[in-house]
């Protein structure tokens, strides 16, 4: 091992290394430094050495292959500090323990029961929207995600409060960004008002999740939800003691706010590309209406979905919700020609990754159509890691694919949205790949009419001329659509009553 050399060095500026950079604009700094050397980088972030690996076969041996020589790095032990000792932050045997009682919960089975609930909460958020109403997208998205985790999960109805939950997270997310500063311990122990709001967010969080816990004790029934399995485990532990509030507290927020933030994220981003690609927006509003026939979607259309799900794909490439994972070597590590010390930092980008010319030729462009099977296939795997990989592998894979491709269809069967202009788009990186400031959306009801008229239709063949030209007119025409479409509809109707 000695005798390998160490990966090129960015030195930064003296002292602090690259630590302004990345405080400032960790995106841009980790694509060039990627981009200037190449697939393992090493620079300075203050006292610490950081270690960036751009390869997606080094990054399958860190995840996958050699994951036992990893432990996660210093960003999730600070998240210990509120999600305790959950499945994101637990290490070791008590981490593959709690996996294995979650993983049940995640089942397909169990995700297609999940699924009815993620259409028919996005059905009632789209029923509040109204015609030409500008809504804060991101905020819309995260409120409706939260809000399914809660019931899927915890068979918690807090719709109602999920707007303020949002917040609470929100408030507790920023502090995460203190992550890269050297004086971290030292802020924490300060009268800041931002420490005060944290304790109060942290407070706030913990009532709501004690009050679940509380409700599902006192029951005392398998609601069929994660929380009763977590509950009922317990009693399989056989160590008479089970689980404790506080583990099931750690599980629960860990599931919170792991299940809710990166998903709203990637469906927040996924309207803002849609809005800003007419022809893509056209192509998936022709799958959903076709398939769909102007029904809501069902658990089962999600394998029929596959247009939806390349543009949910493709979006996840460009704004990857998760945009950088982290882990600490234990022992040295090899990586082609070089090593890494023990102890080190290694950081895998999927933001990098996913905009790496060698694998996504034209690497801005936002083309749903690189993820045909063949194209798809061509790619090593790791080029695209959105999830992560290996054992700790995102628990919630599944289900976010199923929640992201049915709430895109549901929503879109009946809405268009236009960015409000005046604002500039960019991506923030916190804990996720948020929109900084939010997105204001403007809403358009999409033609009811063609969903509705369908049916009518159906005993005489939908697919004909007449409906052909008129999805034609919806896909060109947008803001004539419902009357150019009635009429079309009107008169073919006529047609078919004299034939
Ligand atoms: C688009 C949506 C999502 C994305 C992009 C995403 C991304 C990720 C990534 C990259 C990891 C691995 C982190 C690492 O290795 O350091 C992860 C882990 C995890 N995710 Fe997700 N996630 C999403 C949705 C969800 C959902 C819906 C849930 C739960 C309902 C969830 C729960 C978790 C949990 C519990 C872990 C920790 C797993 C473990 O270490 O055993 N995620 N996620």
């Amino acid at each position: 091992m000695s005798t390998a050399k160490k990966p090129p060095n960015s030195t930064g500026t003296p002292f602090v290394g690259h630590l302004l950079q990345f405080r400032r604009e960790p995106l841009r700094l980790l694509s060039d430094l990627a981009g200037q050397h190449g697939d393992v980088v090493r620079f300075k972030m203050g006292p610490r050495t950081i270690y960036l690996i751009n390869n997606p076969e080094y990054i399958k041996d860190v995840l996958v292959t050699n994951n036992r020589n990893f432990v996660k790095s210093r960003g999730l032990e600070m998240a210990k500090k509120f999600l305790g000792e959950g499945l994101l932050t637990s290490e070791g045997e008590f981490h593959r323990r709690q996996r294995r009682l979650t993983q049940p919960a995640f089942h397909r089975e169990r995700i297609n029961a999940y699924g009815e609930v993620m259409v028919d909460y996005a059905d009632r958020m789209s029923e509040r929207w109204q015609d030409g109403q500008t809504v804060n997208i991101a905020q819309e998205m995260m409120r409706l995600t939260l809000a399914i985790v809660g019931k899927t999960l915890f068979d918690a109805d807090i719709e109602d409060e999920a707007t303020e939950i949002g917040a609470a997270l929100t408030d507790v997310m920023q502090l995460f960004e203190r992550i890269t500063s050297p004086f971290a311990a030292l802020l924490e122990l300060l009268p800041l008002p931002s420490n005060r709001r944290w304790l109060k967010a942290k407070e706030r969080l913990d009532s709501t999740m004690y009050r679940i816990i509380n409700q599902h004790r006192a029951t005392d029934v398998d609601r069929g939800d994660l929380l009763s399995m977590l509950l009922m485990a317990q009693d399989e532990e056989g160590d008479g003691s089970g689980m404790t509030d506080q583990q099931l507290r750690d599980e629960a927020m860990t599931l919170f706010v792991a299940g809710h933030e990166t998903t709203a994220n990637a469906l927040t981003w996924t309207w803002y590309l849609l809005s800003q690609h007419p022809d893509v927006e056209a192509k998936l509003h022709d799958e959903i209406d076709t398939l769909l026939a102007g029904e809501l979607p069902k658990p089962d259309d999600f394998a029929r979905l596959n247009y939806t799900e390349m543009v949910l794909t493709e979006a996840m490439r460009l704004y990857p919700p998760a945009w950088t994972l982290g882990r600490r070597a234990l022992n040295d590590y090899r990586v082609g020609q070089y090593v890494i010390p023990a102890n080190s930092i290694v950081l895998m980008s999927p933001w990098v990754m996913h905009h790496d010319a060698r694998y996504f030729p034209e690497p801005f462009k936002f083309d749903p159509d690189r993820w045909k099977p063949e194209a798809r296939e061509a790619r090593p795997k790791f080029s695209y890691f959105p999830f992560g990989g290996g054992p700790r592998v995102c628990i919630g894979e599944q289900f976010a694919w199923m929640e992201g491709v049915l709430l895109i269809a549901t929503i879109a069967q009946r809405w268009k949205m236009q960015l409000e202009p005046d604002q500039v788009i960019k991506p923030k990186p916190m804990i996720t790949l948020r929109p900084a400031g939010g997105m204001r959306m403007q809403l358009t009801r999409r033609a009811e009419v063609l969903a509705r008229n369908k049916s009518a239709f159906s005993s005489y063949g939908a697919r004909d001329a007449a409906l052909e030209e008129a999805r034609a007119i919806v896909r060109n025409h947008v803001p004539k659509e419902r009357s150019l479409v009635d009429e079309l509809i009107e008169e073919r109707r006529i047609e078919v009553e004299r034939e």
